[in-house]
């Protein structure tokens, strides 16, 4: 495994994390295939592959993911690097407080290695949530303060509002479908070196390249999901196939080459959701070689021309969720 930074903090976490998105999350249909032991022997798994940034959040399974992650990690707790997350509903200053506590009850920790931001909230001043972060540093029960979905405009705002301490990183999606952060974000992360935790890096499973028209889950989800229409399948397909070329010369998996090129650069780690072993197996292995420039020109161009289709209109939408039922 290789390991970065964590922004200015000292602290060392793994290139390739493991995020818990879909551990006790049964919402919507998500993750019918969920299955609790298979998620602790995944956690476990992904531990003694080296991968030590585990990423959860309150609101992941209304708890659950909390719950999970903390009885996966009772007995090895010095080798994560546990982040978790605060809901958008829960940024004033009590209840930032009392969400923590929560957190820290469900998670069997004392400390919570990195505390986020989930989203950015317009009605709640910032200042009061970055005050209440700041305590709980004070207090021993936070080691780091990081946001999540945070506009460049918004992470500059969040920074001012710290009088004592740094913001280390800013969890946002990334992958080779949505480079959106390339624009401001991320020359700017790399300036101030602040941490890009790249959510989503595999598109929700697109970069797996087990997904094609026709051949996508039925949860609720993804049926909405713009990204998982035909004609967008369609569209990736010439960067699955660029990236299949490099993945069969290097002796790789394609989804493995796009977790590569994410992590290229120290500034940006990885999250694949992965609640089965094999699949952190496979991603562990995304990590520890190179692509050669002359792979990441060819990447960066395909996925460069790749222009997503968008909701049509609520026609679409409407007709969709009629098929759904
Ligand atoms: N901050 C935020 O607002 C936010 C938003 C979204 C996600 N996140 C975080 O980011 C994490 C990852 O994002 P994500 O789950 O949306 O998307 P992702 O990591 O891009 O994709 C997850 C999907 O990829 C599949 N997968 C993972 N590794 C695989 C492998 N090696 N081979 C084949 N399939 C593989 C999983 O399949 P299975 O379904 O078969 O397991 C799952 O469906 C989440 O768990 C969460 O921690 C944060």
């Amino acid at each position: 495994m290789e390991y970065v930074e964590l922004g200015k903090s000292g602290f060392r976490v793994s290139a390739i994390g493991l995020g818990t998105w879909q551990i006790g999350t049964r919402l919507w249909g998500w993750s019918k295939d969920y299955n609790e032991s298979d998620a602790i022997a995944t956690i476990h798994r992904a531990i003694e592959l080296g991968i030590n940034l585990i990423d959860t959040a309150e609101v992941y399974g209304e708890g659950k993911s909390e719950e999970v992650v903390g009885r996966a990690i009772a007995d090895r707790r010095e080798e994560v690097f546990l982040a978790t997350k605060v809901w958008v509903s829960n940024l004033s200053y009590d209840r930032v407080i009392k969400a923590a506590e929560r957190s820290l009850r469900r998670l069997r920790v004392d400390a919570i290695d990195l505390y986020q931001v989930h989203w950015p909230n317009p009605f709640v001043p910032i200042k009061q949530t970055m005050r209440a972060m700041e305590r709980l540093v004070k207090e021993g029960k936070v080691k780091c303060i990081g946001v999540s979905n945070f506009s460049l405009s918004r992470l500059k705002t969040a920074q001012e509002a710290l009088s004592s301490e740094e913001i280390v990183s800013n969890q946002v999606e990334y992958n080779l479908l949505n480079r959106k952060i390339e624009r401001d974000l991320l020359p700017y992360a790399r300036r101030e070196k602040i941490t890009i935790i790249a959510y989503s890096p595999l598109a929700k499973g697109i970069l797996t390249g087990k997904y094609a028209p026709g051949n996508v889950p039925k949860d609720l989800l993804r049926r909405f999901d713009i990204l998982f229409s035909p004609e967008n399948l369609k569209r990736a397909s010439k960067i699955l196939e660029n990236l299949r070329v490099i993945a069969e010369r290097r002796g790789k998996h394609i989804s493995q080459v796009a977790l590569n090129w994410l992590t290229k650069e120290p500034t940006v780690v990885a999250i694949p959701g992965a609640k089965r072993p094999v699949h952190v197996e496979m991603n562990a292995g995304a990590v520890g070689w190179k692509l050669n420039d002359d792979e990441i020109r060819e990447i960066d161009e395909t996925s460069n021309s790749f222009r997503p289709e968008r909701v049509k209109s609520y026609v679409s939408v409407l007709f969709r969720l009629f098929k759904f039922w």
